[in-house]
């Protein structure tokens, strides 16, 4: 059968030069995208960006742009399409697949009490100073299907600071706020998510924030009841509110340095003075427009204190 180069390009992408033998086109291994063909892909998938911004309100276009162009790749393949401008003219024409791309967009890989050392920390340096407060808000920003929420809730009912607590957990994209909102994770997670919990210091049984029912844990009520669930963009939207804390962990990762100085403008105005920002373990404070605005609590596991 002979391929056409759209199918062979949709096969790879990123591997682009054919070489034709007879009616044969071989692609060769160490061929990478030349400039031209580079400057081309650039522009396609900024068309793409913009369309889908213009369109459906969604701004991706600063965005880190190698797992940007692979995940958009990756949606290609998906729809049988071979090229960047074809999935442009489909995603402006048929929202589902505006949804399908979306949906590989965003990575929402997330676990309870994720990273362990990061939560006992916070126990320890944090948990005092919350203490001296009347009240508390805490802001998960991009909290993906919630485990981290839940976690904090365990933390702050087991720190006896519950009462006082109302935790905003925002995400852009709404079908994992759903699942974050019904609060249950399949049963056979809870064995890891056990043994994080006691690494973070957990002071229970963990098994009795939550019941079994079927194949799933759901995790009990009161646990929801200080959590607000919300659909809410890092990129377009504004601050809500003014927060003790700020939970963003592994989030700004995917955006490049631009959008990533707006966000953190954005939190350090939603910081109150000696507010804490929690940023994951490969993020950090550093090179960004605010980091003369914030001391390090524990530099290692990214906890840092708004100081002026
Ligand atoms: C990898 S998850 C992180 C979940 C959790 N914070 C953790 O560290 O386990 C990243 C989340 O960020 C969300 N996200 C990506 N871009 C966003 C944006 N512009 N505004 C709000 N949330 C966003 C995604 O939908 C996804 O659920």
């Amino acid at each position: 059968m002979q391929m056409s180069d759209e199918n062979l390009r949709m096969s790879q992408p990123g591997i682009y030069s054919l070489r034709r033998l007879g009616d044969v086109y071989l692609q060769s291994e160490e061929s990478l995208p030349n400039k031209e063909e580079e400057e081309r892909e650039r522009i396609e998938i900024g068309l793409l960006l913009e369309g889908l911004f213009q369109m459906y309100g969604y701004d991706f276009r600063n965005y880190a742009y190698p797992s940007i162009r692979r995940r958009i790749w990756h949606r290609v393949h998906g729809e049988k399409l071979s090229t960047v401008s074809a999935l442009q003219e489909r995603v402006l024409h048929d929202r589902d697949c505006m949804e399908r791309l979306l949906g590989d967009l965003v990575i929402h890989v997330t676990e309870m009490f994720r990273d362990p050392t990061l939560f006992a920390s916070f126990r320890e340096q944090v948990i005092p100073l919350l203490r001296q407060l009347p009240a508390i808000r805490v802001w998960h920003a991009g909290c993906s299907t919630g485990e981290e929420v839940y976690s904090m809730a365990i933390l702050l009912y087991e720190e006896g600071l519950y009462d006082k607590v109302r935790i905003y957990a925002t995400d852009i994209n709404e079908e994992v706020l759903q699942v974050a909102e019904r609060g249950a994770y399949p049963l056979k997670k809870m064995q890891d998510y056990t043994k994080n919990y006691m690494h973070a210091g957990g002071k229970d049984s963990f098994s009795r924030y939550y019941s079994a029912v079927g194949e799933m844990a759901a995790f009990h009520p009161f646990l929801r009841e200080k959590i607000v669930f919300a659909q809410h963009n890092l990129v377009t939207d504004r601050s809500f509110n003014e927060f003790h804390v700020i939970f963003c962990r592994n989030v700004l990762i995917y955006f490049d340095n631009v959008l990533q100085n707006q966000v953190h403008h954005l939190f350090y105005e939603s910081l109150s003075i000696s507010g804490v920002l929690v940023l994951g373990h490969k993020e950090s404070i550093a090179f960004t427009g605010h980091a003369d605005g914030y001391e390090a609590i524990d530099a290692r596991e990214k906890i840092y204190r708004k100081y002026k």
